[in-house]
């Protein structure tokens, strides 16, 4: 059976990854949190206190430890820069603060979105982030754009963030939402939009399986035609 690209755009907590996850599984795919990408770059940034203006030595620093994923024992996906886990520290808030900065630098787009390619052309993928549609994978099988309001996006942040021992408070949350939001969505470069062929999809309310179920449905009628 033939393999299809599947693009999963949206603001932040609009619930991209969580499906993108049980899509990938469901069909056999490679799944791509360009997200955590971007996170790993900023966590590169903040560890060795480089500022926008210094593009080159963040391009070394992503060079010298490479992003790599790989599944934990719990089968949850781990991700790695050099021979690091970094999956819990790319989710902390100091990398969550500074990641619009880091994301909208050219050059480090440059380089994430060629290794995003490179992966995709690996197989049957299912990828996550801002700019998928549009530019990492313009000829993407199927593309959706993800939104959910943001008292929703706030509210599932907190619960993961609790989840995951990461302290925080729902309003502030919400600010933050708000604010990278605007950031990802006003930047020069690649900024959040949704592709002219996506199709939009308003997750407030419904459940994760019901956001499974209306996109594997989408991908089952491309594989059955
Ligand atoms: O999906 P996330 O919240 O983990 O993404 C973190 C940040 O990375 C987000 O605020 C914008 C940036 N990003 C991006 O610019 N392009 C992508 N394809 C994915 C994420």
């Amino acid at each position: 059976m033939r393999s299809i690209q599947i693009a999963i755009d949206g603001p932040a907590s609009s619930g991209k990854s969580t499906v993108a996850k049980i899509i990938a599984k469901n069909l056999g795919y490679t799944y791509l949190d360009t997200g955590a990408m971007y996170r790993c770059a900023t966590y590169l940034a903040l560890k060795n206190k480089l500022t926008k203006d210094q593009v080159p030595s963040l391009l070394e620093e992503l060079e010298t430890h490479p992003i790599s994923f790989s599944k934990g024992d719990d089968g949850s996906q781990r991700v790695f820069l050099g021979g690091d886990d970094v999956t819990l520290a790319i989710r902390q808030n100091d990398v969550t603060n500074n990641v619009s900065w880091v994301s909208a630098l050219p050059e480090v787009r440059e380089e994430l979105v060629a290794q995003q390619q490179r992966i995709a052309a690996t197989g049957g993928i299912v990828m996550d982030g801002r700019d998928i549609g549009t530019v990492v994978l313009p000829d993407a099988d199927l593309k959706i754009f993800l939104i959910a309001s943001v008292e929703e996006r706030a509210l599932r942040r907190f619960k993961e963030n609790q989840e995951k021992g990461i302290p925080s408070d729902l309003e502030t949350l919400k600010e933050e939402i708000a604010a990278r939001d605007f950031k990802d969505s006003n930047r020069k470069v690649s900024p959040l939009r949704a592709a002219d062929d996506a199709i939009t999809f308003d997750t407030t309310g419904v459940s994760i399986d019901g956001v499974v179920a209306f996109i594997s449905e989408k991908a089952n009628e491309i594989l059955d035609k």
